[in-house]
């Protein structure tokens, strides 16, 4: 996989393109026009892209689509990948341009004719994102990654334009890591040891281990790890790039490395799908990572809920009652419902320390966001107008799906406990909502908040439009925009 700090940005030297080997990429858009590397490389291959561009398949493609046309003639290449992409392309289409041109490439080498495109950097970052693939695990022969060049009339800029993308998927690619990696190897330790090996890149990181969460009080937080023999923990990610004295924006991830459901068991069928569980963390992590490498401007600490939730001898139960760090107490109905219990200690820690002036959750919370959302769009969650219409304008420009649900008092009633301040579950209706609604408990009235069930996005079966099957590390490019946007300078 090219990472897309490997893609190369050349100079424009016509006389390359009949030597070439490997593949070739070319640009044309719905009128079958073509800058002059275009045409260069079609009147040496004898007119074989115009032939192309002449049939009804060229006619039925869409925007970012491309055909391959093999070993042609007058080219030491083996393949021109011919993609219709018009030549002010937006962001997305050039983004699925090169989404289409990592799977083509396949492992070969790869020369992008993109000349004087306006979008080469975003065409080169789909590439490298749709070019990712999680085979750590995988033994025997791994093909070595085909090199990628961009010929382009200006290299320099496309470069300085590609930098801060090249970081941002730095940081998609740590989130995916994490979240396909199993949970025998991503324990809570080799998590913590994770992110504390970012302190390279000049973050500061703090790990607090069970003593200190014990003696903070975040007993709902303890609850859930203590029936496992990985130590439960929280990690504090803080990147100053900002003021001194300003208050940060604060990320906050659950990190269940894996879920079985304690007690509350979960059905064996797909169980181990909830090695992905600590999503939420990984796409805090790979943000955070984001920009420190592109050293942002701005003020922000991540903050992540690191557990496992097991049944043992030593496992919390259903019935159980707990006092929050917050002070409210908590009583267990399902120990399957062990994110919240995370969040409410990490959200209150979280606000008590940093006094953030925005703070924004993340977590594969419910199997019900799923039911009403699917894998397209991430349930989001507001106490505050401003700050969610901030975040779905930077998603939306990222191409990551969020759409907004509903809070409010009357679902408190649903999450009524008889004998303790508040109970886990909901029951049957609104599971996404009582959810929400019981981290609100947590979040203080004058901290703008959000919180993203990405239970449904965070990790897909089948490919999407930037990621292979597997994880996606939604979230990532829109919390980096989100912070560009507002947070710096
Ligand atoms: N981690 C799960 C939610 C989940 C489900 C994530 C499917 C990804 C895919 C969460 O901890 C959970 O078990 N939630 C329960 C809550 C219920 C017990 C109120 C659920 O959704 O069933
Ligand atoms: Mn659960
Ligand atoms: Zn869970």
């Amino acid at each position: 996989m090219p990472t897309p700090a490997e893609i190369r940005f050349i100079d424009t030297d016509l006389d390359q393109i009949a030597v070439t080997t490997g593949k070739i990429a070319v640009f044309v858009d719905m009128d079958g026009r073509m800058d002059a590397a275009g045409r260069k490389l079609n009147s040496l291959s004898r007119k074989a892209v115009e032939r192309l561009v002449a049939t009804d398949a060229f006619e039925r493609m869409s925007v970012g689509d491309l055909m391959t046309i093999g070993y042609p003639a007058g080219l030491a290449a083996d393949a021109v990948c011919v993609v219709k992409l018009g030549r002010r392309p937006s962001v997305a289409e050039a983004r699925k341009a090169g989404a289409q041109l990592a799977k083509a490439q396949n492992g070969h080498d790869l020369l992008v004719l993109a000349g004087t495109s306006p979008r080469a950097a975003d065409i080169a970052l789909g590439l490298a994102l749709r070019g990712y693939h999680f085979d750590t695990h995988k033994t025997g022969e791994k093909p070595a990654p085909g090199k990628v060049g961009f010929m382009v009339a200006d290299p320099e800029t496309v470069a300085k334009a590609a930098a801060p993308m090249a970081a941002v998927a730095e940081g998609v690619f740590f989130t995916r890591d994490l979240t396909n990696e199993p949970a025998n190897v991503l324990t809570t330790d080799d998590f913590a040891a994770r992110l504390a090996a970012m302190q390279d890149l000049g973050l500061d990181v703090e790990i607090l281990e069970e003593s200190e969460l014990a003696k903070l009080g975040m007993r709902t937080l303890l609850a859930v790890g203590q029936g496992s023999d990985s130590p439960s923990k929280v990690v504090v990610m803080s990147w100053n790039g900002g003021k001194t004295g300003d208050a940060p924006f604060a990320l906050v991830g659950k990190g269940v490395v894996f879920d079985t459901g304690g007690i509350s068991i979960k059905p064996a069928a797909g169980m181990e799908k909830m090695t992905m569980d600590m999503g939420g963390a990984g796409v805090v992590a790979g943000v955070m990572r984001a920009l420190a490498l592109r050293k942002a401007k701005a003020n922000v600490v991540g903050v992540v809920g690191l557990v496992e939730n097991m049944p043992s001898g030593s496992a919390s139960r259903p019935g159980d009652v707990l006092r929050s760090m917050k002070g409210d107490t908590v009583e267990i109905i399902s120990t399957d419902a062990e994110g919240r219990m995370v969040l409410a200690d990490v959200l209150w820690y979280t606000q008590e320390r940093f006094k953030p002036c925005g703070m924004i959750d993340l977590a594969t919370l419910t199997g019900a966001i799923l039911i009403a959302l699917g894998h397209e769009n991430a349930g989001l969650f507001s106490n505050d107008d401003a700050l969610c219409g901030q975040f779905l304008k930077a998603a939306q420009a990222e191409g990551e799906g969020a759409w907004r649900m509903p809070l409010g008092k009357p679902y408190d009633a649903l999450i009524k406990s008889k004998i303790a301040d508040i109970k886990n579950t909901g029951g049957r209706t609104a599971g996404s909502i009582t959810a929400a609604q019981f981290l609100q408990r947590f979040v203080k009235d004058d901290v703008p908040w959000c919180h993203l069930d990405i239970a449904g996005v965070a990790h897909v079966d089948g490919e999407t439009g930037l990621a292979p099957a597997g994880a996606t590390g939604w979230g990532v490019m829109a919390l980096n925009r989100l912070i560009a946007d507002n947070y710096e300078g």
